[in-house]
C-alpha cells in the first residue's frame, strides 16, 4: 500500500524485530527464590473445607486417566501473572470435557473440596491462582473451536481456548473475535469471558456481554446449565448467561459459548500520535469521534513514562516518535481504504493545525500497523519487568482522567520508582501503575486505599476491566454499595451454598 505522509507528519520507517506474543510469560516470570505463601503474608483463614486424601486422588485419576491429573511441579499453577499471590494446591486436573468437569466439581462438592478455576492465568487480580490449597480446575484441554459460521457470524467455541487461537480460527472464513488484548497468546477465551475482558476495541465492538451470544457452565453441584443460543435476540426469561460474564468463576465454570464475530475490516489505519498535553488528549479525543466517526475502532492513551520504561525494557522497541508527555494511539477499522485514509488526514490535518497534535505517524501497512500496537502491548510488561508494580484499574469521568496520576506522583515521591498512566482513553479506563523495586508496606499505605477512596470520590469503578479477584475484594465497597454486595453475596450462597467455587475471592 503507498500511503503518503501528511504534512510533516514523520513517516515510521524503521522496522521492529518484535519478539513473539508467546514469550510474554517467560519475559515476565524471570525472579528465582521461593516466595511466601500468601495464605501466610495476607494471613487467610482457610475456610472450613476438606482436605485432599488419596481416595480423591484416585477417583479423578479413574476419571480423566492418569496425565490429567497433576500433584507434582505446581508453581506454576500457584503462582499469578504478576508474582503477588503464591497458593498452595497440590492438585491440578484438567478436565476435556463438559461432562468430566461436571464430575469433578460433583464430587469436590459432595466432598467440600475448594476449586479454583483457571484459565489462561494471566489475570491481574490474583483470582486465578489458589489462595489456600483449593484444587486448580485447568480449562487448558478444552481448547476446540467448535464451530465458526460464516453467514451468521456465530462461533462456538471451547472455554479453554486460546485467544489468539480462536481469532484465527475466525479469520479463515473472514471474521474476527470481537476482543483483543495484550495476553491473546496465552489468555483462554473462557478466562475472558469470566473476568468480562475489555481489552483495545471496546470502543468499537463493546464488550462482552453483548457480543457472547450464550454460554454452557457447570454449576457448584456439578449441573450443567446450558444457556446457549445461536441468537442475538431472545427474551425468554432472565437473561441468566450475563451471571456468568464476569463473575470470575465463583458461580460456575464456563465451558463452551457462542460468540457474535464481526467481519474482518478491508482496511486499518493506526496512528500513532504526540501531544503536549492532557488538554490537547481530550481534543483529539473528541475530534477522533466527530471526524472518524463510525470507523474509529480504538483509541488508547499512554504516558511519556509508561512509553519510556517500556523502551528502556524491550530495546526491540522502536518509538517512531519521542520527547512528547503524552502519546495516543488511534485505530480506525473500516471496509474503503480510500475513504478511511481521506478522513484519517483530515482528522490529523485538523489536529496538527490547531496545534492539539504535535507529531506522529500513520500507516496502513499491516507489518507497520502491528509494530505499532506491539508498542502498546509491551507497555504492562516493561513495567514489571524489572520491578514491583501495583497496578490499577480504573473508570474515571474523561475529565478528571489524568489527574490521579500527577496526584500519586506526588504522593508517593521517591518511594516509587515510576508512576505513570495510560489505557483505553476511549472507554474512560485508566491503567495506573506505581513501580517500585520491591513490595514494601511504606507505600502500599501509601497507595491504598487512598487510590480507591480517589476513585470513588469521583464515583468511578475501583476495577474497569480486570474484576475483583483476590486483590481487590476489600474495595469492592468503593464501587458497589451494601444493599448490592448483600445480594451478590445471596446469590453466590444460591449457586455454590458450600463455596467451592474459587473461594477468598471477589466476596470476602
Ligand atoms: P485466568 O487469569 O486464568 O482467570 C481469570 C479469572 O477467571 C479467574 O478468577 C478464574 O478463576 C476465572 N476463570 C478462568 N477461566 C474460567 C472458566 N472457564 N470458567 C470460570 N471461571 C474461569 N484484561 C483486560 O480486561 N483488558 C486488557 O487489555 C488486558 N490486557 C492484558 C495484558 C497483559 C499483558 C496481561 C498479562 C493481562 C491483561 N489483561 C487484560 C488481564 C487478563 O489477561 C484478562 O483478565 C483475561 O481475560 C484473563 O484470561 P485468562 O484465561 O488468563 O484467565
Ligand atoms: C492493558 O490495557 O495493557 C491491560 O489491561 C494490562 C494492564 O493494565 O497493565
Ligand atoms: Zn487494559
Amino acid at each position: 500500500m503507498n500511503f503518503q505522509p501528511l504534512l510533516h507528519l514523520r513517516r515510521h520507517a524503521t522496522t521492529l524485530k518484535l519478539k513473539p506474543v508467546h514469550t510474554l510469560r517467560t519475559l515476565v516470570r524471570s525472579v528465582a527464590s521461593k516466595p511466601q505463601l500468601t495464605q501466610i503474608t495476607d494471613n487467610v483463614q482457610r475456610g472450613n473445607y476438606s482436605t485432599l486424601n488419596e481416595k480423591d486422588v484416585a477417583y479423578f485419576e479413574q476419571l480423566l486417566g492418569k496425565s490429567q491429573v497433576l500433584t507434582d511441579d505446581l508453581e506454576g499453577y500457584n503462582t499469578c501473572f504478576l508474582k503477588r499471590i503464591y497458593g498452595n494446591s497440590k492438585l491440578v486436573l484438567k478436565p476435556g470435557s463438559t461432562a468430566e468437569v461436571s464430575a469433578i466439581l460433583r464430587h469436590c462438592n459432595e466432598r467440600k473440596l475448594a476449586v479454583c478455576p483457571q484459565g489462561g492465568n494471566t489475570g491481574l487480580v490474583g483470582g486465578s491462582v489458589p489462595i489456600c490449597d483449593e484444587i486448580v480446575l485447568s480449562m487448558q484441554r478444552l481448547n476446540k473451536v467448535i464451530s465458526v459460521d460464516e453467514v451468521t457470524g456465530i462461533a462456538v467455541v471451547e472455554a479453554g481456548c486460546i485467544l489468539e487461537n480462536f481469532d484465527q480460527r475466525a479469520r479463515e472464513v473472514g471474521l474476527t473475535v470481537p476482543i483483543d488484548l495484550g495476553a491473546k497468546a496465552s489468555c483462554h477465551i473462557g478466562g475472558n469471558v469470566s473476568t468480562n475482558a475489555g481489552g483495545v476495541r471496546v470502543v468499537r465492538y463493546g464488550n462482552l456481554h453483548g457480543s457472547v451470544l450464550g454460554v454452557e457452565a457447570v454449576l457448584a453441584n456439578g449441573q450443567v446449565l446450558d444457556l446457549m443460543s445461536d441468537f442475538k435476540k431472545d427474551n425468554t426469561g432472565y437473561h441468566m448467561k450475563h451471571l456468568f460474564i464476569g463473575s470470575e468463576g465463583t458461580l460456575g465454570v464456563v465451558t463452551k459459548l457462542a460468540m457474535l464475530c464481526p467481519h474482518t475490516s478491508k482496511a486499518v489505519n493506526v496512528a500513532f500520535l504526540g501531544l503536549n498535553s492532557f488538554e490537547d488528549v481530550l481534543k483529539t479525543f473528541v475530534s477522533a469521534k466527530r471526524n472518524l466517526g463510525e470507523i474509529l475502532s480504538s483509541c488508547e492513551l499512554i504516558d511519556e513514562r509508561a512509553l519510556n520504561t517500556a523502551l528502556d525494557q524491550f530495546k526491540f522497541l522502536n518509538s517512531p516518535i519521542s520527547g512528547y508527555p503524552f502519546y495516543m494511539l488511534i485505530e480506525t477499522l473500516g471496509s474503503n481504504s480510500m475513504h478511511d485514509e481521506e478522513k484519517m488526514n483530515e482528522f490529523i490535518q485538523e489536529g496538527m493545525s490547531k496545534g492539539e497534535i504535535q507529531d506522529g505517524t500513520i500507516t496502513a501497512e499491516p507489518g507497520k500497523v502491528q509494530e505499532l500496537w506491539k508498542i502498546r502491548e509491551m507497555v504492562p510488561l516493561g513495567l514489571i519487568e524489572k520491578s514491583f508494580c501495583f497496578k490499577y484499574d480504573i473508570s474515571l469521568p474523561l475529565r478528571d482522567f489524568y489527574n490521579i496520576v500527577n496526584v500519586m506522583r506526588e504522593r508517593c515521591g521517591p518511594l516509587a520508582t515510576v508512576v505513570c498512566g495510560y489505557g483505553h482513553l476511549g472507554d474512560s479506563n485508566l491503567h495506573l501503575n506505581i513501580s517500585c523495586e520491591k513490595f514494601n508496606d511504606k507505600i502500599y499505605k501509601c497507595v491504598e486505599p487512598f487510590v480507591y477512596e480517589y476513585t470513588a470520590k469521583l464515583k468511578g469503578s475501583i476495577s474497569a476491566e480486570h474484576g475483583i479477584g483476590f486483590l481487590k475484594k476489600d474495595y469492592l465497597k468503593y464501587s458497589k454499595n451494601a444493599v448490592a454486595i448483600s445480594w451478590m453475596r445471596d446469590m453466590k450462597n444460591m449457586f455454590d451454598p458450600n463455596g467451592i467455587l474459587n473461594p477468598y475471592k471477589m466476596l470476602n
